[in-house]
């Protein structure tokens, strides 16, 4: 990624102020060429406003934007060369599939049949073919959505840049757009941004996961890592799903264990070296904790509600905070019964009360 020559996208010290309203703070951002980018976070953290920068659709305040190696910063639209991927009925209602793949051809000044021929190739790469002369209204939601993927595609551009683009479909289809977007990206080869808010989708296409929060990038990285150690409270409560469990803690006089407050007076000891003094907060992935089935554990916590979908089982406890855990298939507890609760060392992420950054693990 350091090589400029493989940077399609980079942004450097962006900043984007919509009136008083900083909403871009000191983005740095590289994307490598033929890379897949998650953009993610919650609502009104800024995804759609970075990815339209990019686009320039919007204008940045301050900072730079290249594309291929080109400082872009007052470069229109048009000629970034990037093609928006937008929801799928972003389509024009009254044209053919081939009028909406051929259109933005055409009005460029390409002959007509060589747009049509470019139209029926990404049509082929797209499983279009067959559709070309149907109306929007008389395809399904996945179809529409490759129609808008194709109207991209067959422009050629530097990278796609999609926002959120299959929040209207439903659960199914979506998982099997995901994967349809990742496969075409792949055969491609392009280079692509994707706007989500939903983490899982993030995790599952991108190569390279940006977490958001209040116009900040909180943490970039491969999902994994984002998953395995993340730098802070916010993002490790973002990332996972069911989300992290988070209780109290303090580190053991002796510097050598974590003690986690499980309520009521429950306290977990864990054999972890840790340097006592600051109150800790320990996060505790809902998989990774497990039911200790001889009962003989120094905690007991009550069950309040267990949720089954066959293939998990969701337990959360009584206790203040409550702690979720996750089982596969069906639930050894019921409702009223009370469990005993452990977690290896080494699962456990450690966070400062205060700052809510990560504490990284003594080791020796
Ligand atoms: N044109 C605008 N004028 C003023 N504020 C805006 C404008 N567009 C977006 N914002 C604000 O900027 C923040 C980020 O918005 P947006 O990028 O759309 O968030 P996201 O896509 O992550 O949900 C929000 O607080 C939003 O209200
Ligand atoms: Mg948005």
């Amino acid at each position: 990624m350091s090589n400029q020559t493989d940077l399609q996208i980079a942004l450097t010290a962006v900043n984007k102020h919509y009136g008083a309203y900083h909403a871009l703070k000191n983005i740095d951002l590289r994307i490598a060429k033929g890379s897949f980018v998650a953009l993610v976070g919650p609502s009104g953290c800024g995804k759609s406003t970075l990815l339209r920068s990019m686009a320039g659709l919007e204008s940045i305040t301050s900072g730079d934007l290249f594309i291929a190696g080109e400082r872009m910063n007052n470069v229109p639209p048009r000629k970034r060369d990037l093609a928006m991927v937008f929801q799928s009925y972003a389509l024009y209602p009254h044209m053919t599939v081939e009028e909406n793949l051929t259109y933005s051809l055409r009005i460029r000044g390409v002959k007509k049949a060589e747009a049509k021929k470019a139209a029926e190739d990404v049509a082929a790469t797209t499983g279009l073919s067959g559709l070309m002369g149907r109306y929007p209204r008389e395809l399904s939601g996945g179809q529409r959505q490759r129609v808008a993927m194709s109207r991209a595609i067959i422009r050629h551009p530097k990278a796609f840049l999609f926002d959120e683009p299959l929040s209207n479909l439903d659960a199914a289809l979506r998982v099997h757009m995901r994967k349809e977007i990742r496969a075409l990206h792949d055969r491609l080869g392009a280079t692509s941004v994707y706007v989500t808010h939903d983490q899982i989708e993030a995790m599952t296409m991108a190569d390279h996961v940006v977490v958001m929060r209040q116009g900040i990038i909180e943490q970039q990285g491969a999902p994994l890592d984002l998953y395995d150690r993340p730098v802070n409270r916010f993002v490790a409560g973002f990332i996972g799903s069911p989300a992290m469990n988070f209780v109290p803690a303090v580190a053991g006089d002796d510097g050598r264990s974590l003690l986690l407050d499980l309520g009521e007076g429950q306290r977990l000891a864990l054999d972890r070296p840790i340097a006592a003094g600051r109150p800790l907060i320990a996060g505790l992935r809902p998989e990774h904790l497990v039911i200790d089935p001889t009962g003989a554990g120094p905690i007991r916590l009550r069950v309040a509600a267990v949720e089954s979908t066959g293939s998990n089982s969701y337990i959360t406890t009584a206790s203040k905070p409550e702690i979720v855990l996750v089982t596969n298939g069906r639930s050894p507890v019921a409702p009223g019964d009370m469990i005993t609760i452990g977690i290896a060392p080494q699962h456990v992420h450690v966070f400062d009360a205060e700052t809510e950054a990560r504490i990284e693990m003594l080791t020796g």
